[in-house]
């Protein structure tokens, strides 16, 4: 099969923070994809905005270095990076202050897509927001684009929400979840609205409980500025594993439109139950035998009491869930990097077959990463005589395997995203009434730890996390899946 690439129009595209660690890792080697795969007019600029004093030459530069830093050898030579290079423009400019931005006025053109993508700090939102509006940069058609973390409570979120109102309309903001561009993520709406065998299935009915696991190998090492105020829930369950859990739970939406996706995942978010401190586990990593450091010594506050693991329990109270508990996980420093989602059926309401063919239950497991791909256990006879002894097999489909060479080069998360962008679908972007729901929920949690001062269980590092974890589902006779390389 043929890989399609949909053309885009023509855009200008102005990256505040263009020089920042984000924009040189993911954004530009993203943008330099899609442009080597043609996906990039002719007419097309992306340009960079931040406070260091750059010319055009100067940014070209750093991000032709970018490119060959983060863009895999095999995918980029020198001439289509110095075709891409020469599309890259800088315009210094403070957005705090008025310095730069007559002249971002003057270069960015108002007759072809214009995105503004903010990949700077949460405190500059406003600013920025208010700028382009002020010196007429930004018009009703234009796109604005922003990072996460989006606030750190209700109220900041608010707040965020409402700076960035006053300059433009819901339907001009995406809020960014890296987790909704990723490939797979996209395919469990394939799988359960694409197919008649899933979706009847789908309900409390058929389905015991469901694990989502979001389990890295990384520490927070270099980052613990900022870990040290987020923690696993601010960073990653309010965030990636909510938007991970909503898409496995929503009711079908009517069509594949932004709004009709996004008000289905905001009825999930909407119908979750407070959680009871006996369903959270909280743990944080300690030293390696190895020599790495703990998490108090990367986050350089010796009592920090900042979780970089959780698993919860978490019961969705509609008539599809209720009674099927959904539990999560992830964590840093964990046994390897292993990102799925599991959904584990009841077994059939009675068994024809005698004892010793024991007891089966389907699982359907969609692996996010790595080697994606989806597995379904089936029960089946045993080869062989002896009987009817029955025996667990995987229908195991690897995409790679089942696609081929067409799964090598799929864009990542931060390619398809930036390119929804410039075609105005915010479908894969979280909408503002969903961000705030999902801190509506999350508050209380977080409150709690405080108020009670808790502290978070150590874990080994290179475990799946602390033994408590296993106990959130050993007493509902239930097991984690193992986490695995
Ligand atoms: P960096 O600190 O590496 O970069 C910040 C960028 O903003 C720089 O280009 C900086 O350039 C510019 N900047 C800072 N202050 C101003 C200002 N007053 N006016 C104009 N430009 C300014 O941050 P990151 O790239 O790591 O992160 C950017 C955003 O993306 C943050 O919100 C972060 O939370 C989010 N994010 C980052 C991820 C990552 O992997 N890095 C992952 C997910 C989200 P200069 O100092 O020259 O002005
Ligand atoms: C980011 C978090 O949003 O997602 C990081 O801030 C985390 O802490 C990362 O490591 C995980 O993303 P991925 O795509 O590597 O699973």
């Amino acid at each position: 099969m043929v890989s399609r690439v949909i053309p885009v129009e023509n855009f200008d595209l102005v990256i505040f923070g263009g020089t920042g660690d984000l924009a040189r890792r993911k954004i530009l080697p993203g943008l330099y994809r899609r442009f080597c795969a043609g996906q990039m007019p002719e007419d097309s600029r992306i340009i960079g905005a931040a406070r260091g004093d750059l010319d055009d030459a100067g940014f070209r530069k750093l991000i032709g270095e970018a490119i060959e830093e983060f863009v895999p050898k095999n995918r980029r030579d020198t001439q289509t990076i110095k075709d891409f290079t020469a599309r890259l423009h800088y315009v210094a400019v403070d957005a705090r202050g008025e310095k730069g931005w007559p002249e971002l006025a003057k270069i960015v053109r108002q007759d072809v897509v214009t995105a503004f993508y903010l990949s700077v700090g949460p405190g500059l939102f406003g600013d920025i927001a208010s700028r382009l509006h002020d010196y007429e940069i930004a018009n009703p058609s234009s796109r604005i684009v922003v990072e996460k973390p989006f606030g750190r409570d209700l109220e900041s979120a608010k707040a965020l929400n409402a700076e960035l109102a006053s300059a433009f309309e819901e339907s001009q903001i995406y809020r960014i979840d890296h987790y909704l561009g990723k490939e797979t993520v996209q395919n469990l709406m394939a799988v359960r609205f694409a197919n008649v065998l899933f979706e009847p299935l789908w309900n409390a009915q058929y389905i015991d409980h469901v694990q989502i696991t979001v389990a890295e190998t990384v520490s927070v090492d270099g980052r613990g500025a900022y870990y040290d105020k987020s923690g696993a829930m601010r960073d990653m369950v309010q965030n990636h594993l909510m938007q991970l859990l909503c898409l496995t739970a929503m009711e079908p939406p009517s069509k594949f439109d932004p709004d009709a996706v996004r008000d289905e995942k905001l009825k999930v978010i909407r119908a979750l139950d407070d959680i009871a401190p006996e369903n959270i586990v909280r743990g944080q990593y300690s030293a390696g035998d190895d020599g790495v450091a703990s998490y108090v010594e990367h986050s350089e506050k010796p009592d920090t009491r900042t979780e970089s693991f959780i698993a919860m329990k978490v019961d969705i109270s509609n008539w599809r869930w209720k009674g099927t508990p959904f539990y999560l996980r992830t964590g840093k420093r964990l046994k390897a990097r292993m990102s799925e989602i599991v959904i584990h059926f009841k077994e059939t309401p009675h068994s024809i077959f005698d004892e010793d063919a024991g007891s089966h239950a389907n699982i359907l497991t969609i692996r996010l990463q790595p080697d994606e791909g989806m597995d379904m256990r089936v029960t089946i006879k045993e080869p062989g005589p002896g009987g009817m002894r029955l025996v667990d097999v995987p229908l195991d489909m690897t995409f790679a395997e089942a696609l081929g060479p067409q799964t090598e080069d799929v864009p990542d998360a931060y390619e398809r995203l930036i390119m929804d962008v410039i075609r105005g679908n915010q479908t894969l972007f979280m909408r503002g009434d969903e961000v705030e729901a999902a801190w509506k929920w999350t508050d209380p949690i977080i409150e709690g730890w405080t108020t009670r001062g808790d502290r978070p269980m150590p874990y080994e590092p290179g475990s799946s996390g602390p033994e408590d974890a296993l106990m959130l589902l050993h007493r509902d006779g239930r097991r984690w899946r193992e986490i695995r390389k």
